[in-house]
């Protein structure tokens, strides 16, 4: 793989645009997600994205110690890698324990990217899968100090969020000290986001793509986008074909 281009966010950090995600469902074993990310730093992949959430934030720090043992990587400081705050855990009490757990399973000691996984407070267990009953109310103010001191503490590198809205966005810049360095979205052939990414730039915040070819998931989206006339052609003339995910 060619050397990765590189953005630098407004914290004055850089950030390989290339990442590879690591959420799957149901989640896999271990072993599976961290020889998928080593196989990944081998072919050149510098960024990595997780989420306490995904289940994989053990086989990612797995990954990046074999990686390091193996001398794929001379320093952890090589990689770039992302995490998120879960739902559950938006109250200003708990970021940056939440934050310490992620790093715990990850085997690091800062992260590159913070973000607020999700612009919702979740009560009871941490879980996917939420109804509008599990919703509670959320102080973002105080939730957004918390994060900027997992900044300031050196936990994170650089902090941000995702699945925040052009209203969402205005009032977290109303009151942040330290303003997002990113908002982690879907966008894909057929939901382009245009508005918002107009606001960010305007604002000089990144914006991270999820879902480039839509997400045929369990819990949301269409196959629009890989179902596409246009897609197919040029799938074809590539020669590609759909993989399973894992054996
Ligand atoms: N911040 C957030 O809220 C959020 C939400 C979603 C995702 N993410 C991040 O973004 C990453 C990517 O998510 P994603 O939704 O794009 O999931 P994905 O699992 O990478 O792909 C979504 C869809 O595209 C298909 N696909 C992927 N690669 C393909 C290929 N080479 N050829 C044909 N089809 C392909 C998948 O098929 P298969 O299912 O058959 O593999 C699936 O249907 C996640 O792992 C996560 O890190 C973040």
């Amino acid at each position: 793989m060619a050397v990765m281009q590189q953005v630098v966010l407004s914290s004055g950090r850089r950030m390989p645009v290339l990442g590879m995600g690591t959420a799957t469902y149901p989640v896999p074993p271990d072993e599976i997600i961290t020889s998928a990310v080593i196989d990944a730093i081998e072919l050149g992949y510098r960024h990595f994205d997780t989420a306490s959430i995904y289940g994989s934030e053990r086989a990612v720090g797995h990954a990046i110690a074999t990686a390091l043992e193996r001398g794929l990587i001379r320093s952890r400081d090589e990689l770039f890698v992302t995490t998120k705050l879960w739902c559950t855990d938006m109250h200003a009490d708990r970021v940056v324990p939440a934050l310490q757990e992620s790093l715990r399973a990850l085997g690091l000691e800062y992260i590159d990217l913070y973000l607020i996984h999700y612009p919702v407070r979740l009560k009871g267990d941490k879980q996917m899968v939420f109804t509008s009953e599990d919703v509670i109310p959320l102080d973002m103010p105080t939730v957004w100090e918390a994060m900027e001191k997992c900044q300031s503490l050196g936990l994170a590198k650089s902090i941000g969020v995702s699945n925040f809205t052009c209203r969402k966005l205005a009032d977290l810049l109303s009151h942040a000290k330290i303003p997002p360095a990113v908002n982690q979205v879907e966008i894909n052939p057929v939901w382009q986001q245009r508005k918002l990414r107009d606001l960010c730039s305007e604002k000089g915040i990144h914006v991270t793509a999820y879902s480039l070819l839509g997400a045929i998931g369990v819990f949301w989206g269409s196959n629009a986008v890989l179902e596409c006339e246009e897609v197919k052609r040029i799938a074809q003339s590539l020669g590609k074909k759909k993989e399973p995910r894992y054996a």
